[in-house]
This record gives C-alpha cells, sequence and structure tokens, in this order.
C-alpha cells in the first residue's frame, strides 16, 4: 500500500542504485518540486549531489534566503548559489514584451546553470569524480502531459526556468516521476522540509519579471516584492494561503494615476490584487476573497509602499484571462 515512508524508501533505493559512486547536479528552484527532489536525492546519495541555485533577482521578499538558509539546514545540502541579479537585470533592461522577457529570463538562466554546471563538473574531474546524473522534480502529469518520454533530457520548456538544455549529456534523475502533486507535498513534509516550501503556491520560473507589466528594473522589482509580501502576510494570516490557488501581484509599472496622500496629491503606480482558485491552472475563477481581507492588504500596500497609490481587484476567470498578467 501507498504511504509516504514507503515512497521514500524505495526511491532512495532506487537512486542509490542508479548513481553508484557518480555524482549529481540538481538545478535548485525554490519551488515544491525541485525542492522535494533534492531532498530525497540528498537523503539517498548525501554529497554526491550539489544544488546549483541561481539567483536571478526576481525572487519574491524571502525566497532566496529561504533556499538558502531554510533548505539548506533543513537537508543538509551541498548547494552552490550563483549571484546573477546584475546579469539579469542588464539583459532585460529596455524590454517590455512578456514573451521577450520570458525569453531573456529562460536563455540567461541556461547560459548560468550551463557555466555552474562546468565548474563542477571540472572540479570534480580534478578529484578523480565523474558527474553523470541531473536532478529533475519531473511529476507523473508532466510526463503523461509531454507523452511518456524516459532516461535522457527532454524537458517541456515550461517546466523550469525557460527549460534546460538538450544537448546536456546527464543521465536523468527523476524521483518524483510516479508522484502527483498532494503526494510530492507529503513526501516533502516527511523529509522533514518547511511548510513555506512544502506548501509553496505555484509561482512562475520567470519570477516577478512577468509580473511588472513594463520594463524590469531594480527599484519596480523592490517595491513589487514589498506589495507582494504584504499580500502574501495578510493571506497568510487570514488563513486563506493554502485555500487560495496562487495569488499573483502585479505592477502596472507603465501606467499612473492621481491619488492623495498625506498631504498632497500623488501620481503613482496601481497594484493588481490576482487571487485565483483552480484545480490545474488550466482554468481557473477568481477568488472570491472576504472584504476585510482585501481592505487590510489595500490599506497596509498604499501606507506602506512608495509609489503606490491604488490597489485594484482582477475579477476575470481563466478563460479568457490567464492568470498571469503577462
Ligand atoms: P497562465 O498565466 O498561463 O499560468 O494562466 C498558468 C500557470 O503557469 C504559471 N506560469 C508559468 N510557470 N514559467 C513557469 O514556470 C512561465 O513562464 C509561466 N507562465 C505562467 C502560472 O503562475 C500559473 O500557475
Amino acid at each position: 500500500s501507498w504511504t509516504t515512508t514507503s515512497v521514500v524508501e524505495e526511491q532512495v533505493a532506487a537512486i542509490r542504485a542508479q548513481v553508484g559512486t557518480k555524482r549529481a547536479i540538481c538545478a535548485l528552484s525554490g519551488g515544491v518540486d525541485s525542492s522535494v527532489a533534492a531532498a530525497i536525492v540528498q537523503k539517498a546519495i548525501g554529497d554526491q549531489l550539489t544544488c546549483v541555485y541561481v539567483d536571478h533577482g526576481l525572487q519574491r521578499k524571502g525566497e532566496s534566503e529561504q533556499v538558502e538558509k531554510d533548505f539548506v539546514a533543513a537537508t543538509g545540502v551541498q548547494l552552490k548559489v550563483v549571484d546573477a541579479e546584475e546579469r539579469f537585470l542588464t539583459a532585460l533592461a529596455g524590454v517590455s514584451d512578456p514573451e521577450q522577457k520570458r525569453k531573456i529570463i529562460g536563455r540567461e538562466f541556461i547560459r548560468v546553470f550551463e557555466q555552474a554546471q562546468a565548474e563542477l563538473v571540472a572540479e570534480a574531474g580534478a578529484e578523480g569524480e565523474e558527474v553523470a546524473f541531473l536532478v529533475q522534480g519531473t511529476l507523473y502529469p508532466d510526463i503523461v502531459e509531454s507523452g511518456g518520454g524516459t532516461g535522457t533530457a527532454n524537458i517541456k520548456s515550461h517546466h523550469n526556468v525557460g527549460g534546460l538544455p538538450d544537448d546536456i549529456e546527464f543521465q536523468l534523475v527523476e524521483p518524483l516521476r510516479q508522484l502527483f502533486k498532494d503526494e510530492v507535498r507529503m513526501v516533502g513534509s516527511e523529509l522533514g522540509l518547511p511548510d513555506e516550501i512544502v506548501h509553496r503556491q505555484p509561482f512562475p520560473g520567470p519570477g516577478l519579471g512577468i509580473r511588472i507589466v513594463g520594463e524590469v528594473t531594480k527599484e519596480r522589482l523592490d517595491l513589487l516584492r514589498e506589495a507582494d509580501a504584504i499580500a502574501r502576510e495578510e493571506l497568510t494570516a487570514a488563513g486563506l494561503d493554502r485555500e487560495i490557488w496562487q495569488c499573483p501581484v502585479v505592477l502596472l509599472a507603465d501606467v499612473r494615476s492621481v491619488g492623495v496622500q498625506g498631504d498632497g496629491r500623488t501620481y503613482g503606480h496601481p497594484i493588481v490584487l490576482r487571487p485565483v482558485s483552480s484545480e490545474d491552472a488550466m482554468t481557473a475563477d477568481w477568488t472570491r476573497m472576504p472584504y476585510d481581507v482585501l481592505a487590510r492588504i489595500s490599506t497596509r500596500i498604499t501606507n506602506e509602499v512608495a509609489d503606490v497609490n491604488r490597489v485594484v481587484l482582477d475579477v476575470t476567470s481563466k478563460p479568457p484571462g490567464t492568470i498571469e498578467w503577462e
């Protein structure tokens, strides 16, 4: 019968048999799937695994710390952090088109990851070891959707940030390929991962880069990070974070409206709240959230985030609106 303990034991044995004494690499995003996949592989092969975290500067408040501190503390995993914020911001400068942003972020991610990977392969080689495996957090629904391929690095492009290169000669380790999302969360808890990681809502690979309508700049990212953190804090405090599928917080950076704040007229930006209810993100409905929670979020964002003088609620279902604004 299915228990999380038996799944973990079975996978640990299978990973040990597959990897042997060689080494493995895993790209961590901070999301549930890659975190649980890395944790289970770490349990199986310990320091033969190295995780790579590309800090692209498009994360939400506290997310990098969650990976760098909490995840490492919970698992003891070896982590290589690449600080690539400047590189991503430079590549994104002047770009407003959503698909172009996705392409740039995906491309830069691949380049940075490949460079980190090459360094790890070289370091291991110097020690006489071989890096032969790449860990992926592929789930059962991912396999069904993409037609059931196995064994080689062939990942559909939206699964990670822009997808990984398809010319890598690594063998894949996919310990979650028989599991559904709720089972992955149970396995994550069994492995001792913090609730903030195990119950994280879906978050797009390109991060806040596609939640700023307009050009992505450091100032705008910092502003959106503050607004998003307030919304998440209030949703959690109201006990709604596990009920809502996800709640994108979007900055309309190219829009300004008149407001009155303190003793004067302001000309600031609107923030959009996009809480949705969904089973699988293919379709969604806007969440009928309690007015008092919306009121608290609105009051706090306009009081605490400079340059924001208006908060609006998105009441569009999917279709016709997508969950994200870009
Ligand atoms: P949409 O906006 O298409 O989003 O209704 C459906 C789900 O996919 C997420 N999403 C992405 N995830 N890379 C990702 O890894 C992307 O480029 C991307 N775009 C959207 C979105 O957050 C929602 O859960």
